[in-house]
């Protein structure tokens, strides 16, 4: 399972705490990797501020990875870079996002990515990238069961 998380929010835990609370990215990938281990997947977590760097690690994926949970930070609300690269390797997706992000500005209302997605969590914190990564692999396997 590849874990992807957008611009800045390797800030977390200083950034705008009033909106994305006090838990750090490396608090997040820990739990994440805890929760993988009871799931018996392997989860590998990558952050990055920018937006090329984010469209190679989702290609590579397509080698290696049965599904994608992501965060793209506020790439969600513009990018078609990444929700091309997305579509194009195909992969399970289940998106997230810290804050709701409906209950805020405008332009944070609408994600490029969501249509992509097989379900979508916001507004629930760090534990949302847990019910996020449970998802996916109900996801995968549902899949995987039927192929059998
Ligand atoms: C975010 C919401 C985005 O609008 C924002 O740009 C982020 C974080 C979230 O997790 O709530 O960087 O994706």
């Amino acid at each position: 399972m590849l874990i992807l998380h957008g611009p800045n929010l390797n800030l977390l835990g200083s950034r705008e705490k009033s909106i994305y609370g006090s838990t750090t990215l490396a608090e997040i990938d820990r739990a994440l990797e805890r929760r993988g281990r009871e799931l018996d997947v392997a989860v590998q977590s990558f952050q990055s501020n920018h937006e090329g760097v984010l469209v190679d690690k989702i290609h590579q994926a397509a080698g290696y990875s049965d599904g994608i949970l992501i965060n793209p930070g506020a790439l969600t609300h513009y990018s078609y870079a990444l929700r091309d690269a997305l579509a194009a390797v195909g992969l399970p997706l289940v998106e997230v996002h810290l804050s709701n992000i409906f209950a805020r500005e405008a332009f944070r209302a609408h994600s490029v990515i969501s249509p992509l997605a097989a379900g979508v969590i916001c507004g629930l914190g760090p534990h949302g990238y847990l019910l996020g990564l449970e998802a996916l692999v109900r996801i995968i396997r549902e899949k995987q069961g039927d192929q059998n």
